[in-house]
């Protein structure tokens, strides 16, 4: 078996995953640029290429079963296995002024895209990527969740801060619930799944405001991919520890 180990990142082609792909690869992994535009993903692939990561473009639309199909197939050409995969790609779906999705009002087409890039988009990619990450000696999987999905935190007064968000929240809720269930399908194997929280992070996701940086966003996400065996699992984690579910 290759010693180099593989990485698949999904939305890498700018903020966080951009930067989990670069720290990866700053690790020694080759790292599979998940990206859905052509332009987006070979200006990352460059971009990372330039700083010396061993990087390579992943065609890869995680709403489409194709898209989905063809990226696992160009993983298994190129690596002939896969060593951890980072869910990250995600959108918000939009948003009101002050960033709030107001359940009473709620468009049923946003909150189907929202459904369908972050939870469904996770569930397709994972199970197309699973026999890859089956032929590798310590598979992690990593799901990109945020803080706000954590139903505690939502309804404890002191950190349910912040806009209700009835798409956005509520699907990081389910990735979490679906991150468990990964996890206790594959008790009794090498694979390691968990969800990571990267914090609030100046990206285009939310107009570039937030406190912190996308290497600091990338940095949990980067534990969590390079966990050892015998690592947790089916657990929820963002810099200062465990969050809650
Ligand atoms: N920023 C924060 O404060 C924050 C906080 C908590 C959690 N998160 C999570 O962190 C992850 C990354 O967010 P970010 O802040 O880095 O946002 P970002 O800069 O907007 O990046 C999102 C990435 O996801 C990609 N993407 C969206 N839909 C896709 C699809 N259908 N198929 C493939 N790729 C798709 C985007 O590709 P395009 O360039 O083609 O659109 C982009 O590469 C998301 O899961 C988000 O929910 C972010």
């Amino acid at each position: 078996m290759s010693e180099t180990k593989t990485a698949l990142v999904t939305g890498a082609n700018k903020g966080i995953g951009y930067q989990i792909a670069a720290g990866l690869g700053g690790l020694g992994y080759r790292v599979g640029v998940g990206a859905r535009d052509a332009v987006r993903r070979e200006t990352a692939v460059g971009r990372l290429r330039g700083v010396g990561v061993d990087a390579f473009g992943v065609p890869l639309d995680v709403t489409d079963d194709r898209s989905v199909t063809g990226a696992a197939e160009l993983v298994e050409r190129l690596a002939g296995r896969l060593d951890v995969l980072v869910n990250n790609a995600g959108i918000s779906g939009e948003m009101g002024p002050g960033w709030e999705q107001d359940p009473t009002a709620l468009d049923l087409e946003v909150l189907r895209r929202v459904v369908d890039t972050n939870v469904m988009g996770v569930v397709r990619v994972t199970n197309a990527m699973l026999p890859l990450l089956r032929r590798s000696a310590s598979p992690r999987i990593v799901n990109v969740s945020s803080s706000v999905g954590s139903l505690a935190r939502q309804t404890d007064p002191r950190t349910g801060i912040g806009p209700v968000m009835a798409a956005y929240a509520p699907s990081k809720s389910f990735l979490n619930a679906l991150t468990v269930q990964y996890a206790r399908q594959f008790a009794g194997t090498n694979i390691l799944v968990n969800a990571a929280c990267p914090g609030l992070v100046a990206t285009d996701f939310n107009g570039f405001h937030g406190p912190r940086t996308p290497e600091q966003g990338a940095a949990t996400p980067i534990r969590l991919a390079t966990l050892p065996d015998g690592g947790p699992t089916g657990s929820f984690f963002e810099d200062a520890g465990v969050v809650p579910w």
